[in-house]
């Protein structure tokens, strides 16, 4: 008989810890419904005590997700524990994710704070956790460099006071497998009530063996697994979720255990996450790369034909590569439309919005004959992303750009709802656009990265730009896509400003 692993999805709290990742109440309710649709157990939606827009966004998600379990994490004090326990309210099931660190180097220098606190605090925490929901998890933070033996005290003492999942992260990525597998071990034999809690995992990916180390953990019995989609997190990010999932799948003759996830609404969830972050997705990683099931060499496709499992170890199918398949064109009208974003779990709240996503499918279909799934996601991004209260919108844009000419662009933008115009020239057209927003706006904004994506294949494709801008240690990425590249990468800037200019009061848990 296996045994069930829970899958733990924190996209939309650790992974929003990616510099510029940050995503707004909408777009982590978007989120929410594919990772809900893939039937993910737990979807920790955010620190609620951070700021009132986590706390909004993860009420928002509680309000909304019906089958999975709503999680908010919380420092082991009582304030954040409250604020966590309200935004959970509305939640069919809920969970509070309490948190303190237990190494030397934290304790000491961190928290100053004796081990004896720690245990007095984390213990506190959890009882007062277990005042708002009796679904309870605690992390002894920095584990994997905590002392086994106060790490054994620290746990018993919380499983005694209510916690019902312990969570073990290596907080910093340090761990490697055998030793983190040997840490979980210790643990269950060693820890007296240790049956009476669910045994977790959250590593990170410092140095690249984030998975490796999860899987060592479930073959010591840890029975959930934090990740995220496309492994974005703090730093090197987290365990990818798609590659934990898809290994014990895959592995079935050496885990004891398996997900009872929906594998095939993995790619979507990918696409919307890498849409919504501007974090792309590097064509060669694991499962969701766009070279995962691609075969180059002839002596591979030949094999493939004669029998695919020669070289292919799971079904691009079952991870949701669906033939990208010619979905709508100009004549496909709104209920042509409302349907199949339906099919792809977006649903638009309001009649307003789908009106205004059916005004720029038009647009697209008019340049582009042939619209896949794919050009529907960035066209639902750019729609929401319209919706948002933005201070700067682009009105209209015309570049010139000749051989042996100097580029220049001209354009107009509405900034609070005053148009403004400005010219710029330029290396190329799209620096000669980008000077010319930056006339108008002057945001001393630093461009850290500049990267140009075709969304689907052939020369009318969109493309899909991503800008990431730094001002005053505040990291924020835009995002933009068009037939028309100088346009998708104006559209990018101006959505990374807008972000920009967005309030972000928002604390980080760890400090
Ligand atoms: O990495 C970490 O230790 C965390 C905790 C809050 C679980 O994210
Ligand atoms: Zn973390």
């Amino acid at each position: 008989m296996s045994d069930k692993l829970i899958i733990f999805d924190t996209t939309l709290r650790d992974g929003e810890q990616s510099p510029g990742a940050s995503m707004n109440k909408d777009e982590k309710v978007r989120i929410a419904k594919v990772l809900e649709r893939m039937k993910v157990d737990v979807i920790e939606a955010g620190f609620p005590v951070a700021s009132p827009g986590d706390f909004e966004a993860v009420k928002a998600v509680a309000d909304t997700i019906k089958d999975s379990t709503v999680c908010a994490l919380s420092r082991a004090l009582d304030k954040d524990i409250d604020r966590a326990g309200e935004a959970l309210k509305g939640a069919n099931s809920s969970r509070i994710h309490t948190f303190i660190a237990t190494s030397p180097i934290h304790m000491e220098k961190k928290l100053r704070m004796t081990p004896d606190q720690v245990v007095e605090q984390a213990v506190a925490a959890v009882k007062r956790a277990r005042q708002h929901t009796d679904n309870v998890e605690f992390s002894p933070e920095d584990a994997g460099r905590s002392e086994l033996d106060f790490l054994c005290r620290v746990i018993e003492s919380v499983i005694d006071a209510g916690a019902t999942t312990i969570n073990i992260p290596d907080t910093v990525g340090y761990n490697i497998p055998q030793q983190f597998g040997a840490l979980l071990k210790n643990l269950l034999e060693k820890i007296p009530n240790s049956d009476k809690a669910i045994f977790s995992v959250h590593c990170h990916n410092d140095l690249g063996l984030a998975v490796a180390n999860s899987l060592a953990a479930v073959m010591n019995g840890a029975r959930q697994v934090e990740c995220t989609i496309n492994g974005l997190g703090e730093r090197a990010g987290n365990a990818s979720l798609e590659e934990v999932v898809m290994a014990i799948r895959t592995r079935q003759d050496v885990f004891q255990c398996d997900t009872t996830l929906d594998t095939t609404q993995i790619i979507p969830a990918s696409r919307l996450v890498a849409g919504i972050t501007g974090f792309p997705v590097q064509p060669n990683k694991a499962i969701v790369g766009a070279n995962a099931f691609a075969h180059e060499s002839g002596i591979h496709q030949d094999g493939v034909l004669k029998n695919r499992e020669t070289y292919e170890i799971m079904r691009a199918e079952d991870v949701g590569w669906a033939k990208n398949q010619i979905v709508l064109g100009k004549h496909s009208g709104r209920n042509a439309l409302k349907s199949r974003l339906k099919d792809l779990g977006i649903e638009f709240e309001s009649e307003e919005s789908l009106n205004n996503a059916f005004a720029r499918f038009k647009e697209l279909a008019d340049k582009k004959h042939e619209i896949f799934d794919d050009d529907l996601q960035a066209l639902v991004s750019e729609t929401s992303a319209a919706d948002m209260d933005d201070v700067v919108k682009l009105v209209s844009l015309k570049v010139c750009s000749e051989t042996g000419e100097t580029p220049q662009a001209s354009l107009i933008l509405n900034v609070n709802g005053k148009e403004e115009t400005a010219s710029a020239e330029g290396g190329g057209p799209v620096d000669a656009a980008f000077k010319a927003i930056e006339g108008i706006i002057n945001s001393q904004a630093e461009l850290k990265l500049y990267s140009v994506n075709n969304i689907t294949s052939g020369t009318d494709a969109q493309g899909d730009v991503t800008v990431r801008l730094e001002k005053q240690e505040r990291v924020v990425n835009g995002q933009g896509a068009d037939t028309d590249i100088v346009i998708a990468s104006a559209k990018a800037y101006i959505n990374a400003l807008n972000k920009l200019f967005q309030v972000d009061e928002r604390a980080h848990p760890q400090l």
